[in-house]
């Protein structure tokens, strides 16, 4: 039998600065498979959270003449706001500072020790601050800056603890080979085997003498475990492990999807199913690398700056315009540009031309015609076809777009109903039939495939847009919005239809400029 449990994971977000853009995309994302697949029967874990430790907010702190907490509290209940705004329905929101996660930080570090994994060395190596990552030489950019970044790296040497990468080489070559689609896109695991892998995997570093704030290594004072053992672990901590007879974590590991940026793959499929071969746990099914987005033409950072509080959005355009753009504009994978005129330029087309204006025409036609009554005498004819036989289809086209992560081909296909519905109305006039009362029928027909197409994108919007379709249902005055309900035809009879609502109003360029 099919396991019906789904665990999906953003990553957990550095609280240096406040959320921008482009964590609001791999949360929407995220947020959107999760209610998918809720909505499609599954018993899902999503989680979120924030990466609390290391030498960044160490200083970040120190600068603002703060505490490490003090300064990351304000971030995270901001965060945690944010997401509020974003309708965002995560299960569960981990900080790697929450005593349960530290505590099992301690447990999975001494297990990996006591299994000779982790041993005490020498660490003499290139660090960038800003992205907490060590690289070694050959990894650095054209100006010996750090890859990801492009910003100094600077030379450390410490006593360390280092976890044994290279005893795992092989195993982790295997799994791939055995699970191909582990890591997607598979741009993205040639990447990891032609840079990181094949080349020969290091040992890691993986504790720290040089900064305090982190989880301090009980069995060696003086010593705080690095970064990634600490924030990778979140997936699991959350679930009560150390405790493998948890309830949750027999239930929901090994997790379904980690969802993560492109330049922390490397990461989440290298380091992460080491620790956890080493764990002796099973290893996550998929990891994607999403793309960046991008603001003119560079990346969004908070380094740089070059963001504005994500809730100006929500505020100007509605929160569906937000989530929908997020969803809709990049090919999921791919970079992509972010910017207002682009999303007001979206909202324009899809949500105002297309669904708002099907919505509200058709919904006023039922009005004026028949009393906003809904009856289906099933007068056919065959330009029924072109939107009956697409909608019958389409609910299949959105699972295999969903199951694939292409959000954005799922709402494509969704949205081409919607097109097609409206072309409908003009290929079958409803206000000629309306003119000959001998049309009755017809007419009443042709405004219930209307309806029930409506109904049918609306089912399937939830996941994307959900509070639109909440106005939809209650326009539509339907019961059936259930998955369960997506077959063409359920839309009841003899009901009447609820006042029509604008559903987004048109945004003048000029005005927002
Ligand atoms: N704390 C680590 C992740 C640990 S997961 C065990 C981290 N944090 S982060 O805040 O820097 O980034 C978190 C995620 O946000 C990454 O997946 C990153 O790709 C994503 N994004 C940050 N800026 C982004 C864009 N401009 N566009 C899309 N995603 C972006 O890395």
């Amino acid at each position: 039998m099919e396991n019906k449990k789904f665990y999906i994971t953003t990553p957990i977000y550095y609280p240096s600065a406040e959320f921008h853009i482009g964590h609001c995309y791999t949360t929407v994302i995220a947020d959107a498979l999760a209610r998918y697949k809720r909505l499609a029967g599954y018993d899902v874990f999503f989680q979120t959270g924030t990466d609390e430790h290391g030498q960044k907010i160490e200083k970040k702190a120190e600068e603002a003449g703060v505490t490490p907490i003090e300064y990351i509290n304000p971030i995270v209940d901001n965060a945690k706001d944010l997401w509020k705004s974003l309708q965002i329905s995560y299960d569960y929101f981990i900080r790697t500072t929450d005593e349960q996660h530290v505590k099992a930080i301690q447990k999975i570090f001494k297990k990996m020790y006591d299994k000779g994994d982790i041993y005490k060395g020498e660490y003499k190596g290139l660090y960038c601050t800003p992205c907490e990552s060590f690289w070694t030489e050959s990894q650095l950019d054209e100006d010996g800056r750090c890859p990801d970044c492009h910003r100094e790296v600077k030379e450390v040497s410490e006593e360390a603890y280092f976890f044994k990468l290279s005893a795992y080489q092989d195993k982790l070559v295997k799994f791939y080979d055995e699970h191909p689609g582990f890591i997607l896109p598979l741009t993205r695991k040639n990447e990891m085997l032609n840079n990181f892998i094949n080349p020969g995997l290091e040992d890691l570093c993986v504790s720290r003498t040089s900064f305090t704030w982190g989880v301090p290594v009980d069995f060696d004072p003086g010593h705080v475990v690095y970064v990634w053992v600490d924030a990778l672990s979140n997936y699991i901590t959350s679930l009560g492990y150390p405790d493998e007879n948890a309830e949750l974590f027999k239930k929901y590991w090994p997790a379904d999807l980690h969802l993560v940026g492109k330049e922390i793959v490397r990461f989440h499929t290298i380091i992460w199913p080491c620790m956890l071969m080493s764990l002796g746990l099973e290893l996550p099914k998929q990891v994607f690398g999403h793309g960046w987005l991008i603001i003119d033409g560079g990346k969004i950072s908070k380094s740089l700056g070059n963001y504005k509080d994500p809730r100006d959005y929500i505020n100007t355009y509605g929160v569906d315009a937000v989530r929908y753009f997020l969803l809709r504009e990049v090919p999921f994978g791919n970079d992509g540009s972010f910017s207002e005129e682009a999303l007001i330029t979206r909202t324009n087309a899809d949500l105002v031309n297309t669904l708002g204006n099907l919505v509200n025409r058709t919904i006023a036609m039922s009005k004026k015609y028949f009393d906003s009554k809904v009856e289906n005498p099933k007068v056919n004819e065959s330009v029924d076809d072109s939107i009956i036989s697409y909608a019958k289809m389409l609910p299949s086209l959105v699972d295999n777009k969903m199951n694939a992560l292409k959000a954005n081909e799922a709402l494509e296909d969704i949205f081409e109903l919607l097109k097609r519905s409206n072309k409908y109305i003009d290929d079958t006039t409803p206000w000629i039939l309306a003119k000959d009362e001998a049309n009755n029928d017809r007419l009443k027909t042709v405004l219930y495939n209307l309806l029930e197409s409506i109904r049918i994108s609306a089912i399937l919007l939830r996941a994307f847009i959900p509070s639109t379709s909440d106005r939809i249902f209650k326009m539509l005055n339907t019961k059936n919005i259930e998955f369960d309900t997506l077959e063409f035809g359920n839309l009841e009879t003899n009901i009447t239809l609820n006042e029509s609502e604008i559903l987004f109003n048109r945004i003048e360029v000029k005005e927002e400029k």
